[in-house]
Protein backbone atom coordinates (compact mmCIF):
# COMPACT_ATOMS: atom_id res chain seq x y z
CA UNK A 1 0.00 0.00 0.00
CA UNK A 2 1.36 3.13 -0.55
CA UNK A 3 1.71 6.16 2.05
CA UNK A 4 -1.74 7.78 1.10
CA UNK A 5 -3.48 4.59 1.22
CA UNK A 6 -1.74 3.63 4.46
CA UNK A 7 -2.77 7.13 5.45
CA UNK A 8 -6.13 7.37 4.47
CA UNK A 9 -6.97 4.19 6.46
CA UNK A 10 -5.80 5.30 9.35
CA UNK A 11 -6.83 8.71 9.28
CA UNK A 12 -10.70 7.07 8.52
CA UNK A 13 -10.72 6.59 12.77
CA UNK A 14 -9.66 9.35 14.51
CA UNK A 15 -10.24 9.54 17.96
CA UNK A 16 -13.15 10.55 20.03
CA UNK A 17 -11.62 14.37 19.96
CA UNK A 18 -10.83 14.16 16.69
CA UNK A 19 -7.39 14.70 15.03
CA UNK A 20 -4.69 16.82 16.89
CA UNK A 21 -1.87 18.19 15.42
CA UNK A 22 0.50 16.63 18.10
CA UNK A 23 -1.49 12.80 17.20
CA UNK A 24 0.89 13.27 14.08
CA UNK A 25 4.01 13.72 15.33
CA UNK A 26 6.18 10.92 15.25
CA UNK A 27 4.67 10.85 11.03
CA UNK A 28 5.55 14.54 10.33
CA UNK A 29 8.76 15.37 12.13
CA UNK A 30 11.26 13.48 10.11
CA UNK A 31 14.25 14.94 12.08
CA UNK A 32 16.25 13.91 14.89
CA UNK A 33 14.80 15.08 18.25
CA UNK A 34 11.32 15.03 17.02
CA UNK A 35 8.47 17.89 18.19
CA UNK A 36 10.69 18.80 20.81
CA UNK A 37 13.58 20.06 19.00
CA UNK A 38 11.14 21.76 16.68
CA UNK A 39 9.88 23.57 19.15
CA UNK A 40 13.59 24.32 20.74
CA UNK A 41 14.15 25.53 16.94
CA UNK A 42 11.18 27.88 16.95
CA UNK A 43 12.17 29.57 19.74
CA UNK A 44 14.00 31.71 17.70
CA UNK A 45 11.66 32.69 15.10
CA UNK A 46 11.97 36.56 14.90
CA UNK A 47 9.43 38.90 16.33
CA UNK A 48 6.90 39.65 13.57
CA UNK A 49 7.67 37.13 11.38
CA UNK A 50 4.57 35.57 9.89
CA UNK A 51 5.15 34.15 6.32
CA UNK A 52 7.64 31.40 5.95
CA UNK A 53 9.02 28.89 4.17
CA UNK A 54 9.49 25.17 4.95
CA UNK A 55 12.04 24.60 2.35
CA UNK A 56 12.40 20.08 1.85
CA UNK A 57 9.39 20.16 4.40
CA UNK A 58 8.27 16.59 4.09
CA UNK A 59 5.05 15.82 5.41
CA UNK A 60 4.87 19.59 6.46
CA UNK A 61 5.09 19.58 10.77
CA UNK A 62 6.59 22.27 11.43
CA UNK A 63 5.04 24.15 9.24
CA UNK A 64 1.21 22.79 10.42
CA UNK A 65 2.77 23.89 14.26
CA UNK A 66 3.69 27.18 12.91
CA UNK A 67 0.40 27.74 11.37
CA UNK A 68 -1.49 26.70 14.10
CA UNK A 69 0.60 28.13 17.31
CA UNK A 70 2.71 30.75 15.98
CA UNK A 71 -0.14 32.58 13.79
CA UNK A 72 1.98 31.95 10.60
CA UNK A 73 0.83 31.57 7.21
CA UNK A 74 3.52 28.63 5.75
CA UNK A 75 4.23 27.61 2.45
CA UNK A 76 5.78 23.77 2.33
CA UNK A 77 7.85 23.04 -0.57
CA UNK A 78 9.84 19.59 -1.19
CA UNK A 79 10.77 17.30 -4.01
CA UNK A 80 8.69 14.27 -3.34
CA UNK A 81 4.87 14.59 -4.21
CA UNK A 82 3.99 11.39 -2.05
CA UNK A 83 5.05 13.74 1.34
CA UNK A 84 3.69 16.60 -0.39
CA UNK A 85 0.10 14.76 -1.13
CA UNK A 86 0.52 13.35 2.49
CA UNK A 87 0.47 16.67 4.14
CA UNK A 88 -2.33 18.02 2.57
CA UNK A 89 -4.25 15.22 3.87
CA UNK A 90 -3.28 15.29 7.42
CA UNK A 91 -3.91 19.44 7.31
CA UNK A 92 -7.60 18.71 5.83
CA UNK A 93 -7.93 16.17 9.15
CA UNK A 94 -7.27 19.12 11.22
CA UNK A 95 -9.99 21.93 12.37
CA UNK A 96 -9.74 24.80 11.95
CA UNK A 97 -6.99 23.37 9.36
CA UNK A 98 -3.82 25.16 9.32
CA UNK A 99 -3.14 27.78 7.39
CA UNK A 100 -0.37 25.57 5.43
CA UNK A 101 -0.10 26.35 1.25
CA UNK A 102 1.59 22.90 0.17
CA UNK A 103 4.20 22.63 -3.51
CA UNK A 104 5.84 20.39 -4.78
CA UNK A 105 9.43 22.08 -6.14
CA UNK A 106 13.08 21.99 -5.54
CA UNK A 107 15.13 23.43 -3.54
CA UNK A 108 17.41 24.36 -5.66
CA UNK A 109 14.45 26.39 -7.93
CA UNK A 110 12.35 27.59 -5.99
CA UNK A 111 8.98 28.25 -7.61
CA UNK A 112 8.49 31.36 -5.76
CA UNK A 113 9.05 35.53 -6.25
CA UNK A 114 11.79 37.30 -4.89
CA UNK A 115 11.12 38.52 -1.81
CA UNK A 116 8.20 35.78 -1.23
CA UNK A 117 8.56 35.02 2.73
CA UNK A 118 9.66 36.87 6.02
CA UNK A 119 11.52 33.63 6.70
CA UNK A 120 12.71 30.16 5.31
CA UNK A 121 13.28 27.32 7.55
CA UNK A 122 14.95 23.64 6.99
CA UNK A 123 15.00 20.92 9.10
CA UNK A 124 17.28 17.88 7.69
CA UNK A 125 16.59 18.89 4.32
CA UNK A 126 19.74 19.89 3.14
CA UNK A 127 22.24 16.73 3.60
CA UNK A 128 20.87 15.24 0.26
CA UNK A 129 21.94 18.26 -1.84
CA UNK A 130 25.04 18.77 -3.35
CA UNK A 131 25.36 22.75 -4.64
CA UNK A 132 24.83 23.94 -0.87
CA UNK A 133 25.58 27.41 -2.54
CA UNK A 134 22.67 27.30 -4.64
CA UNK A 135 20.32 25.91 -2.21
CA UNK A 136 21.22 28.88 -0.10
CA UNK A 137 20.91 31.32 -2.93
CA UNK A 138 17.32 30.64 -3.80
CA UNK A 139 16.47 30.99 -0.01
CA UNK A 140 18.02 34.33 0.42
CA UNK A 141 16.13 35.11 -2.95
CA UNK A 142 13.06 34.01 -1.71
CA UNK A 143 13.28 36.16 1.73
CA UNK A 144 12.30 39.90 2.50
CA UNK A 145 15.27 42.21 3.02
CA UNK A 146 16.79 41.18 6.57
CA UNK A 147 14.93 38.10 6.11
CA UNK A 148 15.72 34.95 8.37
CA UNK A 149 17.10 30.98 8.18
CA UNK A 150 16.07 28.83 10.68
CA UNK A 151 18.11 25.45 10.27
CA UNK A 152 18.02 22.43 11.97
CA UNK A 153 20.29 20.16 10.20
CA UNK A 154 23.09 17.42 10.65
CA UNK A 155 27.08 18.05 9.62
CA UNK A 156 30.34 16.10 9.60
CA UNK A 157 32.16 16.71 12.65
CA UNK A 158 35.61 18.16 12.13
CA UNK A 159 37.87 15.04 11.86
CA UNK A 160 35.72 12.63 10.83
CA UNK A 161 35.70 11.16 7.38
CA UNK A 162 32.47 10.94 4.80
CA UNK A 163 33.00 7.05 4.08
CA UNK A 164 33.36 6.29 7.69
CA UNK A 165 29.45 7.31 8.06
CA UNK A 166 26.89 4.53 8.42
CA UNK A 167 24.20 4.68 5.97
CA UNK A 168 21.25 4.39 5.02
CA UNK A 169 20.21 7.66 7.35
CA UNK A 170 16.97 8.84 6.56
CA UNK A 171 18.26 11.76 4.17
CA UNK A 172 20.76 8.82 2.01
CA UNK A 173 20.46 5.39 1.27
CA UNK A 174 24.47 5.34 0.35
CA UNK A 175 27.13 7.65 0.55
CA UNK A 176 27.25 8.71 -2.91
CA UNK A 177 23.40 10.44 -2.29
CA UNK A 178 25.25 12.02 0.36
CA UNK A 179 26.22 15.06 0.83
CA UNK A 180 27.04 16.07 4.28
CA UNK A 181 29.91 19.12 4.81
CA UNK A 182 31.37 20.31 8.37
CA UNK A 183 29.92 23.32 10.38
CA UNK A 184 32.67 25.15 9.03
CA UNK A 185 32.07 24.40 5.10
CA UNK A 186 28.68 24.61 5.41
CA UNK A 187 29.25 28.77 7.04
CA UNK A 188 31.77 29.37 4.24
CA UNK A 189 28.82 28.75 1.76
CA UNK A 190 26.30 30.75 3.85
CA UNK A 191 28.83 34.09 3.44
CA UNK A 192 29.14 33.59 -0.13
CA UNK A 193 25.46 32.58 -0.42
CA UNK A 194 24.28 35.82 1.04
CA UNK A 195 23.42 34.79 4.95
CA UNK A 196 25.24 35.75 8.22
CA UNK A 197 25.40 33.76 11.48
CA UNK A 198 23.18 35.42 14.42
CA UNK A 199 22.83 32.55 16.35
CA UNK A 200 23.97 28.71 16.81
CA UNK A 201 23.51 25.81 19.37
CA UNK A 202 25.09 22.51 19.00
CA UNK A 203 22.52 19.70 19.52
CA UNK A 204 24.28 16.44 19.32
CA UNK A 205 23.58 15.72 23.20
CA UNK A 206 20.40 16.21 23.42
CA UNK A 207 19.73 14.45 19.61
CA UNK A 208 21.69 11.82 21.46
CA UNK A 209 19.17 11.23 24.33
CA UNK A 210 16.18 11.93 22.16
CA UNK A 211 17.37 9.06 19.88
CA UNK A 212 18.07 6.67 22.62
CA UNK A 213 14.48 6.99 23.97
CA UNK A 214 12.62 6.92 20.89
CA UNK A 215 14.76 3.46 20.17
CA UNK A 216 13.70 2.39 23.46
CA UNK A 217 10.15 3.14 22.94
CA UNK A 218 10.11 1.76 18.79
CA UNK A 219 9.19 -1.98 20.12
CA UNK A 220 5.84 -0.49 21.35
CA UNK A 221 4.58 2.09 18.86
CA UNK A 222 1.70 4.63 20.27
CA UNK A 223 0.33 5.00 16.87
CA UNK A 224 0.44 3.94 13.42
CA UNK A 225 1.48 7.42 12.69
CA UNK A 226 4.92 6.91 12.76
CA UNK A 227 7.94 7.58 10.90
CA UNK A 228 7.99 3.95 9.61
CA UNK A 229 5.22 4.91 7.02
CA UNK A 230 7.06 7.63 5.56
CA UNK A 231 10.54 5.88 5.44
CA UNK A 232 9.54 2.67 4.72
CA UNK A 233 11.13 -0.72 5.98
CA UNK A 234 14.16 0.89 6.15
CA UNK A 235 13.47 2.78 9.17
CA UNK A 236 14.43 1.08 11.90
CA UNK A 237 18.34 0.75 10.40
CA UNK A 238 18.47 4.47 9.69
CA UNK A 239 17.42 5.01 13.16
CA UNK A 240 20.06 3.06 14.47
CA UNK A 241 22.77 4.04 11.76
CA UNK A 242 21.80 7.50 12.63
CA UNK A 243 22.84 6.45 16.62
CA UNK A 244 26.27 5.12 16.21
CA UNK A 245 27.06 7.69 13.33
CA UNK A 246 25.92 10.32 16.28
CA UNK A 247 27.42 7.94 19.59
CA UNK A 248 30.99 7.73 17.57
CA UNK A 249 31.42 10.99 16.85
CA UNK A 250 31.02 11.44 13.06
CA UNK A 251 28.15 13.25 12.73
CA UNK A 252 26.64 16.37 14.84
CA UNK A 253 23.12 18.00 14.32
CA UNK A 254 23.17 21.96 15.01
CA UNK A 255 20.58 24.64 15.10
CA UNK A 256 21.18 27.78 13.65
CA UNK A 257 19.41 31.19 12.93
CA UNK A 258 20.66 33.20 9.75
CA UNK A 259 20.37 36.82 8.63
CA UNK A 260 20.35 37.96 4.82
CA UNK A 261 23.26 40.08 4.52
CA UNK A 262 22.38 43.50 3.44
C1 LIG B 1 14.67 13.92 6.42
S1 LIG B 1 13.38 14.66 5.50
C2 LIG B 1 12.95 16.04 6.52
C3 LIG B 1 11.57 16.55 6.23
C4 LIG B 1 11.11 17.72 7.12
N1 LIG B 1 11.96 18.87 6.94
C5 LIG B 1 11.06 17.31 8.54
O1 LIG B 1 11.98 17.66 9.29
O2 LIG B 1 10.08 16.65 8.94
C6 LIG B 1 14.29 15.42 4.17
C7 LIG B 1 13.39 16.02 3.11
O3 LIG B 1 14.16 16.75 2.16
C8 LIG B 1 13.54 16.60 0.90
N2 LIG B 1 14.49 16.97 -0.16
C9 LIG B 1 15.71 16.40 -0.43
N3 LIG B 1 16.28 17.03 -1.47
C10 LIG B 1 15.43 18.02 -1.86
C11 LIG B 1 15.46 19.01 -2.88
N4 LIG B 1 16.51 19.13 -3.73
N5 LIG B 1 14.41 19.84 -3.00
C12 LIG B 1 13.34 19.74 -2.16
N6 LIG B 1 13.26 18.82 -1.17
C13 LIG B 1 14.29 17.97 -1.03
C14 LIG B 1 13.14 15.13 0.89
O4 LIG B 1 12.18 14.85 -0.10
C15 LIG B 1 12.61 14.97 2.32
O5 LIG B 1 11.25 15.24 2.41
Amino acid sequence: MSLLEQLTSILAQPPADGWQSHDFAALDQLHIGGLAATKELLRWLPAGATNGLDMGGGLGGCARLLATHYACQMTVSDLNSDYIAAGQLLNQHLQPQPACHYVVANSLKLPFAKHSFDFVLSQHAMMAIADKQQVLAEAARVVSAHGHLLLHEVYLTPNSKPEEVLYPTPWADKLGHSHLQTWAQFLADCATSGWQLSQCENETQQSLLWINKARAARATPASPLNARLALGSAAGKMSANIMANLQAGRLEVRRALLVKSA
